[in-house]
């Protein structure tokens, strides 16, 4: 066991720093920014019917959920398709309306998810196209979709998924950004900007996992909380919702991912001097919102632990504590800003005494409803 966990304490973390490289294998042979291409084997054969699609659903359960979320923000900016996102355990519940002009992409990890596999069902009995985005070659949803793309990741042991959300996000990427080219609503050169930019991630992502001493001070601060909030906009909200999830599956902790805007309905009030606040505040338009989320924090007493790009005084003169991130496009933010909530959690995690890879009442992969 200890020689596959190559050299690192959890395959968790093995995990979190195979991303650069994983995200290279999860694009290539897929998309080549020189000559400004794209093409996922799944999508090229179905173009035409993924074209004319006048919805997609997207469907998943946990960290591919969130992934899904992700996606939903990537098709409608790009293509300016609607699209649903749906928890795969209220989809099948729910006698969904769909029809044979409907795409829907099952996310899936494993390829195993009970849940995930039923809601394929059901959609494919209404003769909708379902594309899938796995991990796991050969598994049932891979076999029970018409059409898709692996993922790459390798395998991932532990039960808390990193390496394949990143897959996730980029598969998603390319998928909005091949659909959006079919359809022309957008330019080459935006896209061959979007790919070149692509490229660079994984050096983006080493140069984040730079950041992973800091992390493990801000860890120890803040290892006897009894709640976390995360906090992002846009793009980045999706993220909340995962870091939050990391930190709850590890380390035991509860957390809440919530829209920086919608703390004021609720979360607000739980605001004190005991309470950490993870803020997404990169660099993206949603900026200057965010700035006032903080001071909202701030007044409160709230401990503001804020993610933000490289350069960012404003962010750093109003936050406890500013971790700086490689700037990038704002659509690949996400690939960037979740690594070091990846790795918060896992140090928090560590620093409690808690079982990293199996945490307890949690199983890597769910076979039963
Ligand atoms: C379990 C795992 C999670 C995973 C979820 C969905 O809850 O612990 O890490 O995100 O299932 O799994 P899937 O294999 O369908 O992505």
């Amino acid at each position: 066991e200890a020689i596959e966990k190559g050299g690192f304490d959890h395959f968790m973390l093995k995990e979190i720093y195979e991303q650069p490289k994983v995200l290279e294998d999860a694009v290539r042979g897929r998309m080549s920014a020189e000559d400004g291409w794209i093409k996922l084997g799944g999508v090229s054969e179905y173009i035409n019917k993924i074209n004319s699609a006048k919805r997609f659903i997207i469907t998943a359960c946990g960290t591919s959920y969130h992934a899904g979320l992700l996606g939903e923000y990537l098709i409608e900016e790009l293509s300016r398709v609607p699209v649903e996102v749906e928890y795969a355990s209220e989809f099948r519940y729910r006698n969904p309306i769909i029809s044979e002009n409907d795409i829907v992409i099952a996310i899936s990890q494993s390829g195993e998810t009970a849940d995930t596999l039923a809601a394929i069902e059901i959609a494919k009995e209404r003769q909708a196209l379902i594309y899938g985005i796995c991990n796991v070659i050969g598994s049932s949803i891979a076999r029970a979709t018409h059409a898709g793309s692996y993922t790459h990741a390798g395998p991932e042991i532990g039960v808390a998924s990193t390496k394949a959300f990143s897959t996730q996000v980029v598969i998603l990427t390319l998928l909005a950004l091949q659909i959006a080219e079919h359809k022309g609503t957008i330019t080459t050169s935006y896209l061959r900007q979007v790919l070149f930019e692509l490229k660079n991630i994984p050096n983006k992502i080493k140069e984040t996992l730079k950041l992973d001493a800091q992390i493990q001070e801000i860890a120890e601060v803040f290892k006897d909380a009894t709640n976390f909030l995360y906090l992002g906009r846009g793009v980045n909200y999706p993220v909340a919702l995962e870091g939050a999830l990391k930190l709850k599956e590890i380390s035991y902790i509860h957390a809440e991912g919530y829209p920086a805007a919608e703390m004021k309905h609720g979360p607000i009030a739980l605001i004190d001097e005991q309470m950490p606040v993870v803020v997404l505040a990169t660099n993206d338009s949603a900026h200057e919102k965010i700035v006032s989320n903080i001071m909202e924090v701030k007044a409160r007493s709230g401990k503001v632990i804020a993610i933000v790009n490289e350069g960012d005084t404003e962010i750093a003169a109003l936050a406890d504590y500013t971790i700086a991130i490689p700037q990038t496009e704002e659509i690949l933010s996400p690939l960037l800003t979740v690594v070091p909530l990846q790795l918060l959690s896992y140090h928090i995690a560590l620093m409690r005494g808690t079982n990293v890879d199996q945490p307890r009442n949690l199983a890597k992969s769910v076979t039963v409803e």
